[in-house]
């Protein structure tokens, strides 16, 4: 019996302890089920994360837009940057098994490159964007700039050139420092002369404090250039000479040191005062108006032979007589004559051959005459409230 209970306390004793062994095995088997499935779970978990974290920034990286550089940058350090969204996912990365990082890391290195791409993109095209707005725009229509206006003297100068330009007359230029010769000698002035007077004319001294005149002078009239002209040139001629003139004359209302000439020259064969008189017709009537009339009263100059002096039909009255005229209904207007032959030579031209005809008009007396200006200083005082009243001329 003894023997019985102790063979049965001995296999109760070893059921007991394979019954505990088999609740251990067992708890060990479950508990490691457990923690593998919930490993698995995490995994799941940190993949599903992952792409939807990629679809998500896939889109937004889509729609991503930028007004200016600090817009961009910020979109750059939001995505691309160390602590960016995209390396954030990079480094969770790490925590995918060995299976599945082949794929997401192909995607999220495709998020990387299509992020960078995004942003070059919006950098190019916002680039352009400033670089079109530092570039002028020429369809614009430009600022007002505030316009000069063109001196009544150059405007008178001009018209008169145009007048003779469409008669074949041609623009010469010549110095205004000039020498007695072409000022004076060549046009027939006798020695003695009263205009080769210092009270006259204005010298050029030689050396300094030399008071002797010189033959250096500031040019009187822009016959000079005719001088100039006709020793360079073979006739045909036909000139205009604009330019400055100096007079040693005191500044008043009516006079002034300084003036403007314009002088032509027509030398050819056969050349007759009657083409003068035709061509001084032509420029009143162009100047002054279709009715003008003019009249040529005899004159002289050391350079012309036969001179006259023109007078137009006033043109403030019509002729009628006026205080402008001094009621007399003509107001003079220029010299001119036939060329004298003693000029033709000393130039270098055959009198026998050629004659010619000369002319030389004021600038500022036509312009006083079309514009009605009193007093001459205002042509020289650069005063803007009487330039600009010639604006629409
Ligand atoms: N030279 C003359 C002057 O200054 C004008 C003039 C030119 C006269 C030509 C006749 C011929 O007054």
């Amino acid at each position: 019996m003894m023997q019985k209970i102790k063979i049965y306390l001995q296999m109760s004793f070893f059921f007991s302890i394979f019954v505990g062994f088999l609740c251990a095995a067992m708890n060990f088997i479950v508990n490691a089920s457990d923690k593998y499935c919930r490993q698995l779970l995490r995994i799941k978990h940190i993949y599903m994360n992952i792409t939807e974290r990629i679809s998500g920034l896939l889109s937004q990286i889509e729609c991503m837009s930028a007004a200016n550089a600090e817009e961009l940058e910020a979109l750059r350090i939001k995505y691309l940057s160390k602590k960016g969204e995209i390396a954030s996912l990079f480094s969770e990365f790490r925590d995918v098994p060995n299976e599945q990082k082949k794929e997401l890391g192909a995607q999220l290195n495709a998020l990387k490159d299509k992020a960078t791409e995004r942003m070059n993109a919006l950098r190019e095209q916002f680039e352009q964007a400033t670089q079109l707005q530092d570039k002028p725009d020429l369809t614009r229509t430009p600022d007002p700039i505030a316009l000069g206006t063109r001196h009544p003297l150059s405007l008178v100068r001009e018209e008169i050139i145009d007048v003779f330009a469409r008669i074949g007359f041609v623009v010469a230029d010549g110095p205004e420092v000039e020498d007695d010769r072409h000022v004076f000698g060549m046009l027939n002035f006798a020695p003695e002369h009263p205009a080769r007077d210092m009270q006259d004319t204005f010298f050029i001294e030689k050396e300094q404090g030399v008071q002797k005149p010189t033959d250096i002078l500031l040019r009187t009239h822009t016959s000079s250039v005719q001088t100039r002209v006709m020793t360079q040139q073979k006739p045909p001629i036909r000139v205009l000479c604009p330019g400055r003139v100096y007079r040693n004359e005191a500044i008043s209302a009516r006079a002034h040191c300084f003036f403007h000439q314009i002088e032509g020259l027509y030398i050819d064969k056969n050349v007759s005062f009657a083409d003068l008189r035709e061509v001084l017709l032509y420029l009143a009537k162009e100047l002054f108006g279709a009715e003008t009339k003019i009249r040529l009263r005899p004159s002289y100059f050391p350079f012309t032979e036969p001179s006259a002096e023109m007078d137009i039909s006033c043109n403030i009255c019509g002729g009628t007589g006026c205080s402008f005229c001094k009621g007399t209904g003509w107001v003079e207007i220029l010299g001119c004559g036939m060329v004298d032959p003693n000029v033709l030579e000393s130039c270098g031209i055959d009198s026998k051959v050629y004659s010619g005809y000369a002319f030389g008009m004021g600038v500022e007396r036509i312009t006083n005459l079309k514009y009605r200006v009193k007093d001459l200083r205002l042509f020289s005082e650069n005063d803007v409230r009487f330039l600009r009243q010639f604006e629409s001329c």
